[in-house]
């Protein structure tokens, strides 16, 4: 029988690159998108089902299209400081629209999720490297919101049997090494593309948040991880949850910290041009450093990342960006 994976929000940047994981390993992946903020053309690698978490009629017909062994649930707003502005939008999207789509689950017979979560569940860190066990007081209603739905799934995984697992990402970054998809935000506010898009000469000018932050350069420091590092601990998940019942939450990054600066002179390096930048107030809601303690994931789901290195990272977001396909 045809594996099949429900990929919520299958047309963004990570959803994307988890569907041609998906494909790639034999898994049909079924994207559900509303086309909000992610791309038609993104869609490449199965079917795309239009519906929207708010309208529990349409996830009705996207879960006809199954049988599916899991849902993988990338939909989401994730702006930190739009979540500030807008913290209604934020908690309407991203908690009652997932309980409307486990309530889905539940109407289909699916018993299983992964779910995207962030390192914004953490706040401000308390210890240089954030593990599972760090102190979960969300600074802004995009954490807040995470972590909602974390305890929901906790719940669910005692009164219903519900099996998840919980990835919180650090700072995803990268494209599919073969260009064919990448990452494609309008606005774009994500530090990687803002620095490709400088050195490419298309006459902005990157903005550095801050260079009196108490780090060694005076600039944010930031855990990068490729996108297909994501992918593959989805796909780990996927595995987990055949074997153990429950909820459980996985930190994912690199365990390496990099700062503003560095991103630039790494860019600067892939791409053989200067990265024209200017230095900014403080953006709100930054912490100065944001590194994961990754071993759980490594040691529990058997997951090893496989471009740890800034430099191949940056590499593979300049080629999309140099032909960009959307
Ligand atoms: N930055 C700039 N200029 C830009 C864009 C970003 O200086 O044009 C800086 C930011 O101030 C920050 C760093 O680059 O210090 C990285 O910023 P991003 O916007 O790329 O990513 P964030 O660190 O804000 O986001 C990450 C995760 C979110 C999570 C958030 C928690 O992607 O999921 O950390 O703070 F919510």
């Amino acid at each position: 029988m045809t594996r099949r994976v429900l990929v919520c929000g299958g047309a963004g940047y990570i959803g994307s690159h988890m569907a041609k994981w998906l494909a790639a390993h034999g898994v049909e992946p079924v994207v559900l998108d509303n086309l909000s903020t992610g791309h038609r053309e993104a869609v490449r690698f199965g079917p795309l089902v239009e519906a929207d978490l708010l309208d529990p009629a349409s996830l009705d017909a996207a879960f006809a299209s199954g049988p599916f062994e899991a849902v993988m649930h990338f939909c989401a707003r994730s702006l930190v400081g739009e979540s500030v502005q807008q913290p209604l939008a934020y908690y309407e999207n991203n908690v009652t629209g997932t309980l409307n789509l486990l309530q889905a689950m539940q109407r289909h017979g699916v018993d299983r999720i992964v779910f995207s979560s962030t390192a914004a569940v953490f706040g401000e860190p308390v210890s240089p490297q954030i593990d599972e066990d760090h102190p979960k007081t969300p600074i802004n209603p995009y954490g807040a919101s995470k972590l909602m739905v974390e305890r929901v799934l906790a719940d669910a995984a005692q009164a219903y049997g519900l099996r998840s697992v919980t990835l919180r990402y650090f700072n995803a970054a990268g494209a599919s090494a073969d260009g064919d998809i990448g990452e494609a935000h309008t606005p774009e506010t994500h530090l990687i593309p803002n620095v490709l898009r400088a050195a490419l000469g298309d006459g902005s000018r990157l903005r550095v948040f801050g260079d009196d932050w108490p780090t060694p350069d005076g600039t944010c420091v930031r855990d990068y991880i490729h996108v297909d590092d994501l992918a593959q601990a989805h796909w780990r998940a996927l595995d987990y949850m055949q074997a153990h019942d429950g909820a459980h939450a996985f930190n994912l990054g690199n365990g390496r910290g990099f700062s503003v600066r560095e991103v630039i002179a790494a860019a600067e390096a892939a791409s053989g041009r200067p990265v024209p930048f200017d230095i900014a107030p403080r953006r709100a809601g930054d912490p100065a450093v944001l590194v994961a303690a990754s071993d759980r994931a490594r040691q529990v789901l058997g997951w090893a990342p496989r471009h740890t290195d800034l430099a191949a990272i940056i590499d593979s977001a300049w080629r999309w960006h140099c032909d960009p396909a959307f």
